[in-house]
């Protein structure tokens, strides 16, 4: 199979207000218990914090990112990809770009919290290099469930 076109590749841009409903529906059939559409808007409109859409050749919105870097250390706020659109390397992607963005900011280190029973996440973090890094025990309200806290050191690029 022949390399992808340029205009064949997924785009990622950042995030706008006009964006929010199609975020909103991947947010609603990703997580059990969905930002609000609220909280939502107020990332994509806090200056500090970085919020990209995927969108694929047709435009169509199929994963999202939201992230913020806080001193040395990179959080991961939200991540999803639509359930029509998964295991085609969007999240992947997304990663990516974040790992990127890690390297050229003041960041030693990325970290994120992930349900135990979350096996997508927990693989694609894995495979991104990311380890295990600490617990939190029924850190989740609404199922009480424990969570694994992920981390993936950033080592500064030799001059
Ligand atoms: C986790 C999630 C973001 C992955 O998105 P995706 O675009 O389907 O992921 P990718 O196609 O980039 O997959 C990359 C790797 O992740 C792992 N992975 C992704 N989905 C998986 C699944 N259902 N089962 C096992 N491994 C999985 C694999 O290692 C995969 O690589 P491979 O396809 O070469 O085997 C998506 O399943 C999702 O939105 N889940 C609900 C929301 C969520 O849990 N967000 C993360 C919160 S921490």
């Amino acid at each position: 199979m022949s390399a992808p076109q340029q205009a064949d590749r997924p785009r990622i841009l950042r995030a706008s207000q006009a964006d929010l409903e199609e975020i909103m529906a991947i947010e609603r059939a990703s997580f059990t218990t969905p930002w609000s559409a609220r909280s939502i808007a107020d990332e994509i409109g806090r200056p500090w914090s970085i919020f990209r859409v995927l969108r694929d050749s047709r435009g169509q919105l199929c994963a999202y990112l939201n992230f913020w870097v806080v001193f040395d250390e990179l959080h991961i706020l939200n991540l999803a990809t639509h359930p029509a659109h998964r295991r085609r390397g969007h999240a992947r992607r997304l990663m990516e770009y974040l790992i990127e963005k890690a390297h050229d900011s003041a960041a030693s280190e990325v970290v994120r919290e992930v349900r135990r029973s979350n096996e997508a996440a927990r693989r694609l973090y894995e495979s991104l290099g990311f380890s295990a890094v600490g617990l939190r025990p029924g850190y989740y309200n609404d199922t009480r469930e424990d969570a694994i806290i992920y981390g993936l050191k950033i080592t500064p690029a030799q001059p």
